[in-house]
Formats: structure tokens, sequence, C-alpha cells
């Protein structure tokens, strides 16, 4: 058998992982409400619940972070972090926050006023809970095949174009004060936005006056899809690719826990220098002065060095196989993948998987729970628990498109018996999927329910 991938570093650090018993993680789940996000971290031993902050660091990041400058105004760690931001994106401004919903918060904030619309291919989460806490509304128009697991496309994180200007007109360029991309289209099973709809999307942005935002937490995976995928970029660089996505941007919120390959922090880079001082006066007043926004200096050297690393090549096509694995084990034990498989995570659709649980019992809160109980794996529902949200015209509730559980892959954290080892468990949990049941709320906060919800089993 051809070997799939080679990791492309060793390990000089471990961190030793407990497994439990059946028992013990019986006792864990019903211990935090039947929701993975109470579970404690000791009783998971593999962690898929994210891929945000999760990742290891190289040997260079811990050499920067020990000589990291804590001092408050124009640090050296800043310089860094800086210098590395306008070299990969291309913006000249920068301005650091202590993750990416803080940069989404204060970007929001500045711009965007209550009743307002706010376009996306997808809105993730958190951008989505901070445009409704401002009481502004989040739109999502991503292309249809994005709700379709089956179709294996290129591209299916791609913004819908018509949809988009249909919107744009429907509700007027004066309402939409920003529009945003997100790549990869988390929400979306970690779809890719092509270069060409990246440049049609802003030109269609740019027509009516909008400024144009990424998202740009996974935009290293992006580039690289768009290497490997679109027609043209072969022969280009990832860094060529990156700084050619974000030319056709105003600016970007970013998380750098995802392809910075940090443990922390984030930044809102911009073209205007006016934008930038208006979204200073915020960032002073919520995360931090403008050279450290709620970072230690060390967490800004880490950031500027993890962010060359994130788009190294040989890393990136690591990546994608170690990904792409992970979906052929699961299938291969019996799941239902949404095709092609994402960068940073594998998309199950439990809908399919589970379909004797209706949407209305979240069947992927069932199946990520079941693959706890099976093997400590922890996994998270990306579906109606997470994204129901009453429709901002006619109040009706209006599920998620499709019923995900996704497995994300922390960066350079999990070998490939590590991926072997959860198809086992999801092949055991196949085994009992008729008699896997569904769950209800007990009890949820308004915004962001997934969090902190309790549920029960049906
Ligand atoms: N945008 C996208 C597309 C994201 O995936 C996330 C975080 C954020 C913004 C917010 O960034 O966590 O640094 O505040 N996603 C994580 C996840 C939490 O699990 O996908 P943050």
């Amino acid at each position: 058998m051809p070997i799939p991938f080679v990791e492309p570093f060793r390990i000089k650090v471990v961190e030793p992982i407990k497994q439990t018993t059946r028992a013990e993680r019986e006792s864990a789940l019903a211990g935090a409400y039947n929701n993975l996000f109470g579970v404690p971290a000791e009783d998971v031993l593999i962690d898929f619940l994210t891929d945000s902050g999760t990742n290891a660091l190289s040997d260079r990041q811990w050499s920067a972070m020990m000589a990291g400058d804590e001092s408050y105004a124009g640090s050296r760690s800043f310089a860094h972090f800086e210098s590395a931001v306008q070299d990969i994106l291309g913006f000249p401004h920068v301005l650091p926050t202590h993750q990416g919903r803080g940069a989404e918060g204060i970007l929001f904030k500045t711009l965007v006023q209550p009743g307002q619309f706010v376009p996306n291919n997808r809105h993730f989460d958190t951008t989505q809970g901070n445009l409704l806490a401002l009481g502004a509304h989040p739109v999502d128009l991503a292309v249809p095949e994005a709700s379709d697991p089956d179709r294996d496309l290129p591209f299916k994180g791609n913004m819908d174009l018509g949809k988009l200007e249909a919107f744009i007109t429907g509700t007027g360029a004066e309402n939409i004060p920003i529009g945003m991309l997100t790549v990869t289209n988390n929400s979306a099973a970690g779809q890719p936005v092509s270069m060409a709809n990246i440049k049609a999307t802003a030109a269609l942005y740019h027509r009516y006056g909008i400024p144009f935002f990424f998202d740009a937490c996974r935009f290293a995976e992006n580039a690289w899809f768009i290497k490997t995928r679109e027609p043209g970029y072969a022969d280009r660089s990832v860094a060529e690719i990156a700084l050619e996505m974000f030319s056709y941007a105003d600016g970007c919120t970013m998380s750098a826990k995802k392809d910075a390959i940090v443990n922390i922090g984030g930044f809102i880079a911009c073209r205007n220098e006016d934008l930038k001082l208006k979204l200073a006066e915020h960032l002073i007043v919520r995360e931090g002065f403008p050279t450290y926004g709620g970072l230690a200096g060390r967490d800004l050297e880490a950031v500027a060095v993890g962010l060359y690393e994130g788009i190294a090549e040989d890393y990136l096509a690591y990546r994608e196989r170690h990904t792409a694995y992970l979906g052929e084990v699961l299938r291969s034990a019996g799941m239902s993948v949404y095709l092609p498989t994402g960068g940073h995570a594998v998309y199950v659709d439990a809908g399919r998987t589970l379909p004797h649980i209706p949407v209305s019992q979240f069947p992927g809160v069932a199946l990520a729970n079941m693959l706890y109980l099976e093997g400590g794996v922890r996994t998270v529902e990306i579906g109606s628990l997470m994204f129901a949200h009453p429709d901002p015209i006619t109040r009706e509730v209006v599920n998620a498109p499709n019923e995900l559980v996704r497995f994300a892959i922390p960066r350079r954290v999990y070998t490939r018996s590590h991926l072997d080892y959860v198809g086992e468990v999801a092949r055991a949990v196949m085994k009992k999927a008729d008699e896997i049941r569904g769950l209800k709320v007990t009890w949820a906060p308004e915004l962001l329910r997934h969090f902190m919800a309790r549920l029960d089993w049906v």
C-alpha cells in the first residue's frame, strides 16, 4: 500500500493524553448536561472540537517567544508582527486583537448600525453572534452546492453572485455598511472560495460602494486549494496567491488561532488610514493599546513566525492529505462524509448518517455525543443547535442547511495512528447507529446557545 502522507515535522515535546473508561465518560458527559463543550479536556482522548488555538507551536515559534518584548507601547514584537502581516497579506494597517471575535466586534461596532445587513458566503457563529448582538442582520449567500454533501466540486465555498446582487439591489446598498467573504467557508464544511469568485465578489461590492472585508482565518488553506484546483494557479506560490486574494479587499478580520498556527491572537488589517484610526479608538477601550491589542509581546512573536509556517507548501500539502485521510477513514466506517473534505476539518452529515433522528432532536449532537462515549473522541455539531435562528423578516425559525458533525483537526498535533483510532471508534458507533437517540434542549442562553446549552436524551 502506498504511504498516504508523511508528517513534515518530527516531535520534540510530547503531551500525555489519557484513556478513560466508558463509565468515566458517561459521568463526564452527564455532568456536562450532555454538551461536549462542558466536558473537561482531560477526559477527552482525541480532541477534534476545534482547530482554533489548539495547534502545536514549532521550535522557531518558541524561541521567538522567549525574545518577546513586553513593552506597553511600540514593542519590537509588534514591529515583527506588523511586518509579517504586511508582507503576507499586503495591508498597510494592522491592529492586533486577542482573537478573531475581538476583531469582528471592533470592526462591526465601528461600521455597522442596528437594523443594517451584512452579507457573507456564510457567517461563522461568532460573526453571526457579533452582528446579532448589535441588532444587525447577518445574511448568508453561499452557492447552493455548499449545502449538497455529495457533489465533489472544487470551490463549494463560493459566494452566490446572482443572489448577492439581488440582495444588494433589493435591500439598498445604503443599508449594507460592509460585505464579507469567509475563507475557507467554515460553516459550509470548510470549503474554499475560488480566485475568480473572490474577484467577482469584490467587484460587486465595490460597484455598489460597499467596503469588502475577508474573514481570513483559514486564508492559507484557501490559497492552497486555489493553487491545486484553479486553472492558471499551479505555478504560482501560495504566498503570491494569498497576496492576490487580499489585493481585491479593503481589509480583513483574522483569527490567528487558525492559519497563523498559534494558541491565541488575531488582528484587523485594512488599507484606509482613517478607518484604522476609528478602529483604534474602539480597540483601546476594549482590547488594548494598538501595538498589543490584548496580546502579550510573546504572542505577537508567535504569530509573526506562524504566519510564514502556515503558508509553507510542504506543510499545506500534508495538511490537505492528512484531513482527506480522516475523511477516507470515516467514510469506510460507514459515515456519510461531506465531499470534498475541507482543509481544516472533515464534516460528517449526521442528518443522513442517523436518518431516524429528526432535526428538532439534533442528530449532530447525538452523533458527537456517541463518538465521545464510545472512544473519548470529541467533535462538534455544526447544525441546528449552533445555527437555527429566527428569520429577520418572518421571525420563523430557520434551521441550519445541514446537520453536520465537524472533526476539526488541530495543526501538527495528531499523527496518522490517531486518525486510525478515530476510524475504529466511528466503526463501533455505526454498528449501533439505529439505537442512537436524539436530544432536547432543557436550557439555553439566547445568543450562541450551543456553547452553554443543557440537553437531555429523548
Ligand atoms: N470566523 C471564522 C470563520 C471562524 O471559524 C472563527 C472561529 C472565528 C471567525 C472567530 O475566531 O475563535 O479567534 O474568536 N472558529 C473556531 C472554530 C472557534 O471552532 O471554528 P476566534
